[in-house]
């Protein structure tokens, strides 16, 4: 029986028909500002699960060496097509299919000066299992910048049925479509006009996070399954006991999404 899984790289091929120089310079900004820093010079960037490959291209243009890898061919096609576009003759970006799981396809990667893994690893269906192999994956003095879904309880358990009604047929997907569609707009509707704000604003000011598309991430905030959210907490300590030590640390604003957690690896 086929795995019941959303199709992100569908979802990034339409994202990446959007992407212009605004969108690059905010995800830049987003990298610059969580990393702390001006550039990547000489140093090596892993991308795992590079989804539409916009971080990679970001690591890249601030001078990074970079290796991205995802699961899903459509979303490997993505990396690929921005590769192609921006940096068609660089041998410093190698884009490969392969899995956080696949204990032989990580065997072949080595380790990185910064490995980044954001909306990705909640993703696997083996949420620990892939923290630990991220792990592996990052040098000595390496740094690791991961964002993982919060746990709500509760309201996560509602969401991850949702999800996975979601990716269950074509008729529950269109249901579901159709209602959350109307509630996500209907709820910003009636807050912007509640603030005497110019609807359009909403939809134009999320690229300032991370240069993403409101509308492409309702369907992945729908869809994306498998989903395993996790408390930052037991994150941290999970970092901790493996030696590293937390640098930067950002909740999420409203419980629902991912909070972002970048460590140092003290030991090898
Ligand atoms: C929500 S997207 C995040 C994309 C990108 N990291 C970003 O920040 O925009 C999650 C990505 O993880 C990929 N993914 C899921 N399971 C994976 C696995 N086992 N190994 C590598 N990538 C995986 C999906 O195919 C998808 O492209």
């Amino acid at each position: 029986m086929e795995e019941i899984r959303f199709k992100f790289g569908k979802n990034w091929k339409n994202f990446n028909r959007v992407v212009n120089d605004e969108r690059i310079l905010e995800a830049k900004n987003s990298l610059c500002d969580f990393l702390g820093i001006q550039d990547l010079n000489r140093k090596s960037f892993l991308d795992i699960g590079s989804g539409s490959g916009l971080f990679s291209l970001t690591a890249r243009n601030l001078g990074a060496s970079v290796h991205s890898f995802d699961y899903d061919i459509e979303s490997v096609n993505c990396t690929e097509a921005l590769k192609n576009r921006y940096f068609p003759d660089t041998t410093l970006w190698k884009i490969e299919q392969g899995s956080i799981l696949d204990p032989n396809y990580l065997k072949t990667l080595g380790q990185f000066d910064i490995c980044y893994a954001w909306g990705v690893l909640h993703h696997t269906g083996s949420l620990w299992q892939a923290i630990y192999n991220t792990h592996l994956l990052v040098k000595k003095e390496g740094l690791l910048f991961i964002g993982i879904y919060n746990d709500q309880g509760f309201i996560s358990k509602i969401w991850k049925f949702i999800k996975k009604a979601y990716c269950h047929n074509k008729i529950s997907r269109m249901i579901l479509i159709c209602l959350f569609f109307s509630i996500f707009f209907m709820t910003g509707l009636i807050v912007d006009i509640c603030k005497l704000q110019n609807p359009i604003i909403r939809y134009k000011a999320h690229k300032k996070y991370r240069g993403m598309s409101l509308i492409h991430d309702w369907y992945d905030w729908l869809g994306g399954y498998p989903y395993e959210p996790a408390d930052p907490k037991e994150i941290i300590s999970f970092f901790e006991k493996l030696n590293y030590k937390l640098l930067n640390f950002k909740a999420t604003e409203h419980g629902f999404g991912n909070n972002q957690f970048l460590f140092q690896k003290l030991g090898t």
